[in-house]
């Protein structure tokens, strides 16, 4: 079989990646080119549809599908905003994209914002990524001096401004809606919806918001083709490169890009090397810490794309896979991921404010050996009263404005399910009487 080359990573250990005589020579910029003076947005929007290239900030949303739902001819400006705020646990390929090819990213936006009309687009990136700012920043300038960003790019008569707007370190603003009120000037609280970002947006104006890895796919789609793109990977349904971030207790953590339905096996033990220090696995979080996790022999066989996971119980997410060992306390693991919900969440609605809190005192109370038997039972009502049921087939019961709520109800739910004997060996001797 041939070795996959990969695609978005291509030139990360090359010297000067980030810069753009570096990408010019490495035929950057052609496929915004051929978008600006070539294609109509039509054209676009269907080629991106065709290549089934699905989001890659959690929900695995088509691209071209939610392009598609910005109204046609609109009055109002369209915005696009890059979702560079990269704060679910687990997860740190966007970074590497922006660190090591900065310019392929805004090759991606240009493309998209010819597709849905846009002028202004924004780089909404997390206040902790100060290189990455300064970075993106240098390289705005560098399109500006090469007029492939400001007014009439590549001798046309399209002109684009890419602004970067810097967050204050909030894991909500990563939320697309909560994401957009933050932009606006005001505390990050995520929207009821509908209306979706597509119809009203930023300042109420249609609205498109993409992860950082989805838009640098999109010059390789263009130059390579929607049928390229659809052979990557090991399933049409869910096509394409992939970076996969493996942290905890992995021999050599780490970003590794390779296809959607890459085996997680392969994964861990090929790219990571293995469990660290000959330790045995315990169990798998395979999509950033609100993905529910797998245990050791649930993982077997599992291809790493959005269909294959969610019909083992999970979901692919942002694909930040935490690999715990046999020495994870899982009792401890739980209590860590509640207080970080706690912590997190936006206090809007009270399932979600109050739930988040219950959850964190019940699981102090365990962790300092004062548990009673009931609380497990308490604990998984009370992810029940924040997320809904989980039922994959079914969906969420949509209990909360933003899905925040389930992100923490049903992680917390499969560790006391799938461990429920660690939760009881905590118990005092005399709760179990
Ligand atoms: C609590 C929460 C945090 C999120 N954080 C991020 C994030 O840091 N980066 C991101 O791209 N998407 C994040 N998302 C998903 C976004 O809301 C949105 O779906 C995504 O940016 C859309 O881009 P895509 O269609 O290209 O995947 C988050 C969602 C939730 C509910
Ligand atoms: S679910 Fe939680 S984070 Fe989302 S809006 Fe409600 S309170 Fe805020």
């Amino acid at each position: 079989m041939k070795r996959y080359q990969p695609i978005l990573t291509k030139y990360l250990d090359e010297p000067g990646s980030a810069t753009i005589d570096f990408y010019l020579v490495h035929e950057g910029y052609r496929a915004a080119r051929k978008a600006i003076l070539e294609m109509d947005a039509g054209e676009i929007i269907e080629e991106v549809k065709a290549s089934g290239l699905q989001g890659r900030g959690g929900a695995g949303f088509p691209a071209g599908v939610k392009w598609d739902f910005i109204p046609k001819n609109s009055k109002k400006p369209t915005y696009l905003i890059n979702n560079a705020d990269e704060s679910e646990p687990g997860t740190f390929k966007d970074r590497l994209l922006m660190n090591h090819n900065p310019h392929q990213m805004l090759e991606g936006m240009i493309i998209a914002s010819k597709a849905i009309g846009c002028h202004l687009a924004f780089i909404y990136i997390r206040g902790e990524f100060v290189k990455e700012a300064r970075l993106l920043e240098t390289a705005i300038a560098e399109c500006r001096a090469n007029n492939i960003l400001g007014k009439g790019i590549f001798g046309s008569d399209y002109n684009l401004e890419i602004v970067v707007h810097r967050g204050a370190g909030a894991y909500i603003c990563g939320e697309e809606t909560g994401l957009i009120e933050s932009l606006e000037g005001k505390r990050g609280w995520p929207r009821i919806k509908p209306p979706f970002p597509a119809i009203e947006g930023y300042l109420k104006s249609p609205t498109v918001v993409n992860n950082v890895e989805t838009l640098c796919n999109l010059p390789h789609i263009l130059n390579e083709g929607a049928a390229w793109f659809r052979k990557i990977g090991a399933s049409k349904e869910s096509p394409g490169p992939k970076l996969y971030c493996l942290s905890g207790g992995v021999q050599k953590p780490g970003v590794y890009e390779a296809p959607l339905g890459t085996l997680l096996e392969t994964l861990i033990y090929d790219f990571a090397g293995g469990i660290a220090d000959g330790r045995e696995l315990k169990a798998v979080i395979p999509g950033g810490s609100s993905a529910p996790l797998l245990k050791a022999d649930e993982i077997e066989g599992l291809k790493m794309d959005f269909p294959s996971v969610k019909a083992a119980g999970s979901m692919l997410g942002s694909a930040g896979i935490i690999v715990l060992d046999d020495t994870v306390d899982m009792v401890q693991a739980c209590y860590n991921l509640a207080r970080f919900y706690a912590h997190e969440s936006c206090g809007q609605c009270t399932p979600c404010r109050e739930g988040t809190t219950w959850l964190t005192k019940i699981l102090a109370r365990f962790t300092a050996g004062q548990g009673r038997l009931e609380d497990l039972d308490l604990i998984l009502e009370v992810t029940d009263n924040i997320g809904g049921l989980i039922d994959f087939s079914q969906g969420s019961f949509g209990k909360t404005i933003c899905p925040f709520g389930e992100a923490v109800a049903w992680p917390v739910r499969a560790f006391v399910e799938k461990f429920r004997a660690e939760f009881e060996a905590y118990l005092p001797r005399e709760a179990l009487a």
